[in-house]
């Protein structure tokens, strides 16, 4: 791949890995570490990144076990392709064990230096929130993890240090958000009843600010729009790949994963560039839910 422009910041945007304390398989089928380790070799041949970021649904349990198997590999990546590492907590994530082994999710600064934090208590209620400075980028990190639901939510408290970073004067090229749930549509009831309940208030904070880029996940398929004109990038999964062409009250996945390379120059521009990365020797569906079984994680997870 070609390497970065100067002055460009290149983002190695993850998503959804959905890692598990014990090694068991997600949805039954899928080896996420195995996923994981494919998708980080893959990307052994992109040059220049500068950030590395996992938008979420880190873990699959919570535990901290699941966090220190992806600290260990996205980690051990990030610092020896100098990079910093971001990762915000999604649905699947508990804040807890998130906080335990990743603190506010900023692990690593610029050049892949680990950051310190003075390891505080929150309570599971406190939204997990972050920000640091990436090569005069301001990295912003949102939690629309609601506690024990599928779909997202961005708070009122995570709203107020989304404003409060982005007034900061600290960032003279812009701001990247990371977040999980994406303000974006869903093609798949499933998916659209766990969406982002409350975009418009997410586009009064970035809408007119020095936000560039929002990068999000949860779909577990690449996706693309605009929320207050700011580009919306959704990382497809590295769990699975969600079949987006199926019928909408149906929900299937299948065995792959993908990641995407984001440059964000100096002047705000953005590209995107998604890989794919494919398991050779799976049986190419992950899984398939019937409308009622759909009907059912949502009566489980979805707004009420
Ligand atoms: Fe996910």
């Amino acid at each position: 791949m070609q390497p970065p422009a100067p002055g460009t910041l290149r983002i190695l945007h993850l998503s959804d890995t959905h890692l598990t304390g014990d090694g068991a398989l997600h949805q039954g089928s899928v080896d996420t570490a195995a996923a994981l380790d494919r998708v980080l070799a893959h990307a052994e041949g992109v040059p220049g990144v500068g950030l590395v970021v996992v938008s979420g649904d880190v873990s699959e349990d919570g535990s901290r076990a699941s966090y220190a198997a992806v600290l260990e590999r996205v980690g051990g990546w990030a610092e020896r392709h100098g990079a910093a590492l971001v990762a915000v907590p999604g649905n699947h994530d508990l804040r807890e064990g998130f906080r335990q082994v990743l603190a506010n999710g900023h692990v690593l600064g610029e050049g892949g230096v680990r950051l310190a934090h003075t390891m505080e208590y929150h309570p599971p209620t406190v939204p997990v929130s972050g920000q640091s400075i990436v090569a005069g980028r301001r990295i912003v990190t949102v939690d629309t993890s609601v506690p024990g639901a599928g779909y997202g939510e961005v708070s009122e408290a995570a709203l107020e240090r989304l404003r409060t970073a982005l007034a900061g004067d600290d960032a003279p090229h812009g701001s990247v958000v990371v977040l999980h749930h994406p303000p974006l549509p869903a093609p798949t009831a499933l998916h659209d009843a766990l969406r982002l309940q409350n975009p418009g208030d997410l586009a009064g904070a970035i809408g007119g600010s020095d936000v560039r880029v929002v990068l999000g996940g949860h779909y577990h398929h690449h996706f693309a729009g605009s929320l207050a004109g700011v580009p919306v990038l959704v990382a497809p999964g590295v769990a699975n790949d969600t079949d987006v062409t199926g019928a909408y009250d149906e929900e299937s996945a299948h065995v792959g994963s993908g990641a995407l390379v984001v440059d964000v120059s100096e002047d705000g521009s953005i590209w995107s560039t998604p890989f794919r990365v494919p398991d050779p020797d799976a049986d190419p569906l992950a899984f398939h839910l019937d409308a009622d079984a759909v009907a059912s994680v949502i009566a489980q997870a979805g707004k009420h």
